[in-house]
């Protein structure tokens, strides 16, 4: 598992850009849970986690073009971004939030 922060380091409905073991990830919260997907917007390169959090469909939306990332599947659910950026489970422990890397899923993914 890959430590990302304090489980209060991140506001309810914001999201946050971390750079660990190589990965870039887009920590998102919604009340007391958090999800994590890649960061790096699927249809050019640049931040998810400088976008807006969309609380009703959970989704970051990227704040260059407009395509919202489901952080439950990393699908987007409109133009432009066609492709997924992948999407990591996390785990919530001792005050925490920690992701379990995938080895496998990740090659996929890109
Ligand atoms: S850069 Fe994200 S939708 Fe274009």
């Amino acid at each position: 598992m890959i430590r990302l922060c304090a489980v209060d380091e991140l506001a309810p409905g914001r999201a946050r850009r971390f750079d660990v073991d190589g990965l870039r990830v887009a920590l998102v919260r919604f009340d007391d849970d958090f999800y994590a997907i890649g960061d790096r917007c699927s249809h050019a390169d640049v931040s998810l986690a400088d976008g807006d959090v969309l609380t009703e469909s959970k989704e970051l939306e990227c704040w260059k073009h407009g395509s919202a990332f489901s952080v439950e599947t990393g699908v987007p659910s409109c133009l432009p971004a066609i492709k997924a950026v992948p999407t990591y489970d996390v785990v919530v422990a001792d005050g925490a939030v920690f992701i379990v890397q995938d080895k496998n899923r990740e090659v996929h993914d890109r």
